[in-house]
């Protein structure tokens, strides 16, 4: 039998973190340079292919769920190569089939750039195959970025992460870390500005160790500078740092031209105990010092915070203290999210002991603190004159445009359609805990 090389209609839909939607972005590039053809409708798709995540139970849930019913469809007699991609792949390996056992592939973090050849052996000689494995690294760097519009994209500069965090995944299903050399994403950098690009995101599981490892040694900080000066640039970002890698560099590096003041550099807890049970290798008072220095090398730069609400022996007490701490840093974006166990962490041996009720409280009642916090400096900027790339309609009043200032916050401005893709000060005129209203300063 002749193998069967007819370009397939193939659906890449990604789940979870914005590096998961990077790889979902590079596998249709590699998809897509074999000669198969993306669509939008998973209903239409010879292959589905879902890149997934599993840093929390619900996570996982969503995807096997929606897999569920591919897989129903295909008991049913519908032809279709369904693919589990991803970090659920890395960790149930050979067991994913067991839980759908009409999964025809399962590739995990560090197997993409098999997927071409994995597709054609499956259409060759059927399924299943199982390709995990965190030795080595993806064959695919060369190209690794995920554009979200003209104007903007996401580069993947490491992967991975050492940290052992007791509560998270991450390091068993994305191995350990590793840097690309600062030349190849300096060249896909320029790459990108050439064709019209001019925001880019560095993304890393632990981005700010970036460079370990490296021969000559470069840091994140030497590699915001460099690509500062790549013609076209006119913002760069970068998601997500520990406070634990935190250089003093970097802080400097937040005050650069080109470098947004932005920093998302996760809490998680302002419990000492609880930070201690995280193995998160820092204390409250520490996190202090390093907001500090960040305000003091980089004024005015905006933080932001992800924290863990129900960590195993949380009390009142403990959740108090992140509260605190919230106060105290006035975060401008907060994310919280309830713990989940696990399997295969440190922190999953210990009873997972706070009810669901208490955490969806402190879950709640964090964020509405946060919107408070954020009213009030929202409403300081009333007056003020932000910079905003134009991403395009906004999604609640497409007769208006959104766009964010380079903190990252979100500007509704009062401004003609040809404004998309461009840089525009903006004279803000009111505020809400969400976002900055306002219009184009008058020109001269
Ligand atoms: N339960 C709940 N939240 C988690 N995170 C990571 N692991 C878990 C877990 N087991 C959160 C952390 C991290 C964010 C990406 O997800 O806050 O910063
Ligand atoms: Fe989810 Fe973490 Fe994997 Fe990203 S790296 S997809 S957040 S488990």
């Amino acid at each position: 039998m002749e193998a069967d090389i007819s370009p397939l209609k193939v659906c890449v839909v990604p789940f979870g973190c914005q590096m998961n939607r990077a790889d979902a972005s590079a596998i249709q590039e590699l998809l897509e340079r074999r000669g198969h053809v993306p669509v939008r409708d998973e209903d239409e798709a010879d292959a589905v292919i879902y890149v997934t995540c599993t840093v929390r139970q619900h996570a996982e849930d969503r995807a096997f769920s929606r897999l569920g019913r591919h897989a129903r469809r295909k008991r049913d007699g519908r032809r279709v190569i369904l693919v589990l991609a991803g970090c659920c792949a890395e960790k149930e390996a050979r067991g994913a089939l067991e839980r759908l056992p009409e999964l025809d592939i399962v590739c995990g973090t560090r197997r993409f750039h098999l997927l071409p050849e994995l597709l054609d052996r499956v259409r060759a000689q059927g399924g299943p195959i199982v390709a995990v494995g965190l030795d080595g690294r993806p064959g695919h760097e060369g190209g690794f970025h995920w554009r979200t519009s003209p104007f903007q994209a996401f580069v993947t500069v490491m992967r991975g992460c050492d940290n052992f965090c007791s509560y998270c995944i991450v390091p068993y299903v994305r191995g350990r870390e590793y840097s690309r050399p600062p030349d190849e994403i300096l060249d896909e950098v320029k790459r990108l500005a050439d064709d019209g690009v001019k925001e880019i995101t560095f993304l890393g599981q632990n981005v700010n160790s970036y460079g370990k490892g490296l021969e000559p040694p470069c840091d994140l900080a030497e590699l915001l500078a460099r690509a500062g000066e790549v013609e076209g640039i006119e913002r760069l970002k970068f998601v997500t740092s520990h406070p634990k890698d935190l250089t003093p560099e970097l802080a400097d590096a937040l005050a650069l031209p080109k470098v947004c003041p932005y920093l998302h550099l996760p809490a998680q807890s302002g419990s000492n105990r609880i930070l201690a049970a995280m193995n998160r290798g820092y204390t409250r008072e520490r996190y202090l010092e390093l907001v500090e220095m960040v305000r003091e090398r980089a004024p005015g730069a905006a933080l932001a915070s992800d924290f863990i609400v129900g960590f195993p022996g949380e009390t009142e007490e403990d959740y108090l203290r992140t509260r605190e701490l919230v106060e105290r840093v006035r975060f401008s974006q907060v994310f919280v999210f309830k713990y989940s166990p696990r399997r295969g962490t440190a922190a999953a041996r210990l009873p997972d002991d706070v009810p669901a009720e208490v955490k969806k409280r402190r879950n709640n009642d964090l964020l509405a603190l946060h919107l408070e916090i954020a009213a009030e400096d929202n409403a300081k900027l009333v007056g003020s004159t932000v910079e905003v790339l134009v991403e395009g309609p906004s999604r609640r009043d497409p007769s208006r445009l959104a766009g964010r200032a380079p903190t990252e916050r979100i500007v509704i401005v009062d401004g003609p359609p040809e404004l998309k893709g461009e840089i525009v000060r903006v004279r803000v005129e009111s505020a809400t805990a969400l976002a900055l209203y306002g219009r184009p300063e008058e020109e001269g």
